[in-house]
């Protein structure tokens, strides 16, 4: 697979054009999605398919051969060999091209083209669910947005410049309706996905916003460039374990001077390691809680931590020495999984933070389930932590262990998830108590 930029917004976001150009000077290779639903628009239109009928569209689909080729810079889009590139954007083809795509069968085959299409290059794609269900694991995943009318202002202008006679009222109304359906499909439909990173062109012209994405792409090449370096797990030998002895020393110092450290419950861990590796779960209040867990502890705690921090030089040398393991958010980090379960087996001790981000409860952020999920199923402990104070220079900063947890209760078969969500709410209400206590 190569490097993937996703990009997904309504009709008329500017997405086709500022896709093309980037792809130029970026040398990706651009996949225009919607004009693989226009062409099986146009192949109903041609074969006079009612496009309510499904079971006549479906039929109309297995007769159906897309391909996009580039001339000279130009996007070539042949049905059957054809060269469809004028007709696919034709009106009698915007007129159902919505519904068209909303077609469940539709969506599968081209879906599966799509991906195909990635496996071997580097490509930018765009769409309105690429970033959601065909690429959710894109290097990039960017949501162009604008106002409507802006949306249609953009639209009526290029219709005036290509000659096509219509009026505003008209234009605005069309994309209302489009939007409707494309925020409505039952497969496919379009939203902004969780990690996407919202681009509006409202107020931006085309070269502000063709700068703006060019950035958003350059920082994730520099870190794609990275990921075999940060995904590098180096062996824990005697010089490692000297300079990470060292370093938490120092640490240690600069906290005592900065704060008065007050650590309780510490006879908790020695408990939660009779019989092997624990989990540690805590609430997250700020980038200085998970340090001082590790260098205030004698065990060694590899924590978790976000992928995109590890980019920065000082922090990836950091993160190596004390053995921390990546985790991609908001998506299924499968490979994260991996290596905390593995870590589990050798006994190792793991520290999580179930809000996933700071003050995440505070920000009502759903709590992750992902610390219970991998108790349950290594039957590990978990010794809930609260950190709280103000953290302000000489202020008191608190680290309260508590009683390990059992999860076993909660491995039941069939009701996995239910098991985790109550978890997860017994590690919380134990973190919650013990953040109370020191207020
Ligand atoms: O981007 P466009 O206007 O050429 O798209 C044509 C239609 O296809 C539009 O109504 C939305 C639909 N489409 C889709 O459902 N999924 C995509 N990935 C791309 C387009």
């Amino acid at each position: 697979m190569g490097f993937i930029v996703a990009i997904d917004g309504p009709a008329g976001s500017g997405k086709g054009t500022v896709t093309s150009i980037i792809a130029k000077k970026m040398k990706l290779n651009s996949i225009d999605t919607g004009a693989m639903y226009r062409c099986v628009a146009l192949a109903c239109l041609r074969n006079n398919v009612d496009i309510n009928d499904t079971e006549k569209v479906k039929e109309v689909l297995e007769t159906v051969n897309i391909e996009l080729l580039k001339e000279k810079d130009n996007l070539i889009v042949k049905l059957n060999g054809e060269d469809v590139s004028k007709e696919i954007r034709d009106n009698p083809v915007n007129k159902i091209v919505s519904q068209v795509s909303a077609i469940r069968e539709v969506r599968e085959k081209l879906v599966e083209l799509q991906r195909k299409m990635a496996e071997t290059q580097d490509i930018i794609m765009e769409g309105r669910d690429i970033t959601t269900v065909v690429f959710p694991n894109a290097d990039v995943k960017i949501y162009l947005d604008a106002d409507v009318e802006e949306r249609a202002k953009r639209r009526f202008a290029q219709n005036q410049s290509k000659n096509i006679e219509c009026n505003f009222e008209e234009v605005l109304e069309e994309m209302k309706k489009r939007d409707e359906n494309d925020m409505n499909k039952p497969f496919g439909a379009l939203k902004k996905a969780d990690d996407a990173i919202l681009v509006d062109s409202t107020h931006l012209t085309q070269k502000q916003t063709i700068k703006e994405i060019e950035k958003i792409i350059k920082r994730a090449q520099k870190v794609k460039k990275l990921e075999p370096e940060i995904y590098r797990e180096r062996p824990e030998t005697k010089w490692k374990i000297f300079v990470r002895t060292i370093t938490k020393g120092f640490l240690r110092t600069l906290y005592r001077i900065a704060f008065r450290m007050r650590i309780s419950g510490e006879e908790n861990k020695t408990k939660a390691a009779e019989n092997g590796g624990y989990i540690i779960c805590a609430n997250h209040v700020n980038f200085l809680d998970a340090v001082a867990v590790v260098v205030f502890s004698k065990e060694k705690i590899r924590f978790i931590g976000k992928y995109d921090l590890a980019r920065v030089g000082i922090i990836r040398w950091l993160e190596h020495l004390f053995d921390v393991i990546p985790i991609k958010r908001n998506t299924q980090d499968l490979e994260a999984m991996k290596r905390c379960l593995k870590a589990l087996k050798n006994k190792e001790i793991l520290g999580i933070f179930p809000e996933g981000t700071r003050r995440g409860m505070e920000k009502n952020q759903k709590v992750k389930n992902g610390a219970a999920f991998m108790a349950i199923r290594s039957g590990v402990p978990v010794v809930p932590v609260g950190i709280s104070g103000t953290f302000k220079p000489f202020s008191k900063f608190y680290i309260t262990y508590g009683e390990p947890i059992d999860l076993s209760k909660y491995k039941v078969k069939g009701q996995e998830k239910e098991g985790q969500e109550q978890a997860t709410k017994e590690i919380m209400d134990n973190i919650i108590m013990l953040t109370n206590k020191n207020k």
